[in-house]
């Protein structure tokens, strides 16, 4: 296995090798999107509706990479985008994901859905931690997240906003994904022809939902997909009125995930948010929606003086976040690109996949004649008509 990963040199050898150790299921919940999954393929394509335009001959030795984000130093310009039940992909799950951040020196998000405990995390893990909240029908439920973010000393929280309802995800349906997971016939196989991953499911303590059993009981004690999760337990009248009075709560650096108008930028400025996620949920909800690269221009244009603007979804590549970063984002964040490489290959796999982006960065760097990213600006790119 260790050879294996050490062959993966992009995103897409991970894709590959994960697919191969995890029993289908499972896989597919990773990999797989809304509908007809337009809007996931797009989130990468976008980013070849233009290109790179280097200039030369600059000597350019010393790269700085670092940026700052959410009142975040990072030393680099991509992060990893919170995701839920790491440790059904892997036992190290999120202390491993976090290990591996901390190691390049960039940021953690934890999803609502994690399978580690705030408290574990904050422990574990000295690298900035952002708490992503899903806002729950439970009052009580999302005062005692936003508290636990506060007594372990999380640095920053996104709302996600974009999830009032889950996305028809078919590969779900097709497959019975539910958490916890469900022992039919065809399930069984898979894990049977999984062996590596069911040695570690079945021998490894059991996850659950560290931060939401106490709370509720659908995903640890009562069987749910994803989808009717979010439809049953989220709060589906969420408000700008109910996000304000979050962040008045939270009262740290504060971001809203899930934005793709200009007037929704807007809005967020107005509730004093101090940063956007630019994102459609890795394609995962509605789809058919814009990806966050397409959309990204319009939206610095109009709050990128007053706003971090971070783009997230369909990285594949150190040159897809140079082009993000001529356009204004502040920072990019992706899921799958260091799922894939939890799933293959444990805190090791992501350290590596995450290396593997910085040194495709560095090298970019090199080859477009900048040595910081602030020299990054629309004068690189040209769109094809
Ligand atoms: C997803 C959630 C949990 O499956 O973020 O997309």
């Amino acid at each position: 296995m260790f050879n294996a990963i050490n062959k993966c040199h992009n995103v897409e050898d991970f894709r590959n090798l994960a697919k191969r150790k995890l029993p289908s299921p499972i896989f597919h919940y990773i990999d797989g999107a809304a509908d007809d999954e337009v809007t996931y393929r797009r989130n990468t394509e976008s980013y070849e509706k233009c290109d790179l335009v280097p200039n030369v001959l600059r000597g350019i030795k010393n790269i700085d990479m670092s940026t700052t984000v959410m009142g975040q130093k990072l030393q680099m310009p991509i992060y990893c985008a919170p995701t839920a039940l790491q440790r059904l992909f892997h036992p190290d799950g999120e202390i491993g994901v976090g290990k591996a951040a901390e190691k390049v020196g960039t940021m953690f998000g934890v999803s609502s859905l994690g399978t580690a405990s705030i408290e574990e995390i904050s422990k574990l893990v000295s690298t900035p931690k952002l708490f992503q909240l899903y806002v729950h029908k439970d009052q009580g439920l999302n005062d005692y997240l936003i508290d636990q973010c506060k007594e372990y000393n999380f640095e920053t929280m996104a709302v996600t906003v974009d999830s009032a309802v889950g996305g028809n995800r078919e590969r779900d349906l097709y497959t019975g994904f539910t958490i916890p997971l469900s022992l039919s016939l065809k399930s069984i196989m898979s894990f049977a022809t999984h062996p590596a991953w069911a040695f570690n499911y079945f021998t490894k303590p059991k996850w659950e939902l560290s931060n939401l059993n106490k709370h509720v009981s659908e995903g640890t004690n009562l069987m749910t997909s994803i989808g009717d999760y979010f439809t049953k337990m989220l709060d589906n009248s969420l408000s700008w009125e109910k996000i304000e009075k979050i962040n008045q709560k939270w009262g740290k650096s504060f971001a809203i995930k899930g934005i793709m108008s200009v007037d929704d930028a807007k809005k967020a400025v107005d509730v004093g948010a101090s940063a956007i996620m630019i994102s459609n949920h890795g394609g995962r909800q509605l789809d058919g929606s814009r990806s966050p690269f397409d959309q990204l221009e319009e939206i610095v244009n109009a709050v990128g003086d007053k706003i971090d603007v971070i783009c997230e979804g369909g990285i594949r590549r150190g040159t897809h976040i140079l082009k993000a970063l001529s356009l204004g984002a502040k920072a990019c964040s992706g899921g799958r690109m260091y799922l894939y490489a939890l799933a293959a290959g444990g805190q090791r796999g992501v350290e590596i996949a995450l290396n593997n982006l910085k040194k495709e960065i560095e090298r970019d760097m090199i080859l477009m004649g900048v040595s910081n990213i602030q020299e990054l600006s629309k004068k690189n790119l040209r769109f094809r008509h």
